[in-house]
């Protein structure tokens, strides 16, 4: 029997959160030697990521990596007019960060200006569940697929990367029309490019 993708969410979001603190905080610091093996993180400055949420597996050693490693870390922004879609700013540790309408922490908009997303090289998005086809699953807003509209040309250069534990990926999910496909994915466990995106992951 087929899991509805309510179901699927349902699964996945009770199974990460039973995790203890340990075995996050082990996927967290995975997830980090993972990401900065996939090459087009060594070939851009500019990479827009998330603070974790709902149990997701932790980005923060991954953020505070890049950071060390003098890169421009881009945070999202629930878009002011209510529109569900995402705006991109940059995050600079020690500065405040007011909790948006999720309770999420989001990079002060004041004193500069949104960073367009499609001008973004490489995002890494959150999601609840992914398949072998980089089929995304996500809480269910439709915010990442209406910001990385691929049927809106600008958006097809930003490599979109799922973060996840291992865990998290199904047999096959159902795109629908709008899902917007994920380029590589990385988990705990290592990373994988989908489709022809297999320069992502590999060395030149
Ligand atoms: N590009 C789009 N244009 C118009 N509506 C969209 C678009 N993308 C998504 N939606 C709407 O958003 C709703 C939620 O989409 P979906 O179930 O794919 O969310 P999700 O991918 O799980 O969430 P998220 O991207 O926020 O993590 C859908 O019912 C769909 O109607
Ligand atoms: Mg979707």
């Amino acid at each position: 029997m087929k899991l509805s993708k309510q179901q699927i969410r349902r699964a996945m979001r009770q199974r990460r959160k039973q995790l203890s603190p340990f075995e996050r905080h082990l996927a967290g610091l995975r997830l980090a030697r993972h990401a900065t093996h996939i090459a087009i993180l060594k070939r851009h400055d500019r990479i827009a990521l998330y603070f974790d949420n709902d149990g997701e597996i932790p980005t923060r050693p991954l953020i505070t990596h890049l950071i060390k490693l003098k890169k421009q870390v881009y945070l999202p922004v629930l878009h002011p007019l209510g529109h569900p879609s995402l705006l991109f700013y940059r995050y600079r540790p020690g500065l405040p960060m007011p909790t948006n309408r999720f309770g999420i922490p989001e990079p002060e908009q004041r004193g500069q200006r949104a960073t367009r997303a499609w001008t973004l090289p490489l995002v890494f998005t959150p999601l609840v569940a992914f398949d072998k086809h980089g089929n995304r699953l996500g809480m269910g807003g439709g915010y990442y697929d209406r910001t990385f509209d691929r049927s809106r040309c600008r958006a097809r250069h930003t490599a979109l990367t799922g973060l996840a534990y291992q865990f998290q990926e199904v047999g096959s999910l159902d795109a629908e029309p709008w899902d917007t496909p994920l380029a590589a994915i990385v988990t705990d466990g290592g990373h994988r490019c989908f489709g022809t995106a297999s320069g992502i992951i590999k060395e030149d």
